[in-house]
């Protein structure tokens, strides 16, 4: 998968280390900065990345901040991102499978390195459910439309994507 990264300069230090792993893990991955440990804004970066996953660019991203907040934050603010921040891997899983989640954000002062590669892992290994969730997550689009019409719409469909298949 083609995957965008970014962090603020309290991330910094633990970019690098889930670059490699990404790479190790075969997937191709862009740093969308910040380029040094030069105090930043996490915005910028949140944006950014959201952005390039936005716009198809990039299959999925990777924010990291003091707490994965701050970025993730930013990154939901762009529209069609779904970002979780993770302390743990069953959220990240789950956050895939049940909310099928593009961005993944956590926190360099929350997270150790070899926790947050186990997050990254469980999270990349689980793909979306669909069915019920896919109703859901078209719910959130809607609220994000502010479209109540077709809120209302997608909760009174019978579609058969809106039926889970396992
Ligand atoms: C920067 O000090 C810090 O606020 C930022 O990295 C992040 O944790 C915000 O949510």
């Amino acid at each position: 998968m083609k995957i965008a990264i970014g962090s603020d300069h309290v991330g910094f230090e633990l970019k690098p280390v889930i670059i490699d792993y990404l790479k190790e893990l075969g997937h191709e991955v862009k740093d969308f900065g910040t380029f040094s440990n030069e105090r930043t804004d996490y915005p910028i970066y949140g944006q950014k990345v959201a952005e390039k996953v936005a716009s198809k660019e990039f299959d999925l991203g990777i924010v990291i901040c003091g707490t994965g907040v701050g970025i993730s934050l930013a990154a939901n603010k762009v529209p069609g991102i779904r970002a979780v921040v993770c302390s743990e891997p069953y959220t990240a899983k789950l956050s895939r499978e049940h909310n099928n989640t593009n961005i993944l954000a956590f926190g360099s002062r929350v997270v150790g390195p070899d926790l947050a590669k186990m997050i990254v892992k469980e999270w990349l290994s689980a793909s979306f459910f669909g069915g019920r969730h896919a109703r859901r997550v078209d719910e959130l689009k809607a609220i994000e439309d502010q479209n109540t019409d077709e809120f209302e719409e997608i909760r009174k469909s019978t579609s058969d994507k809106y039926i889970d298949k396992g």
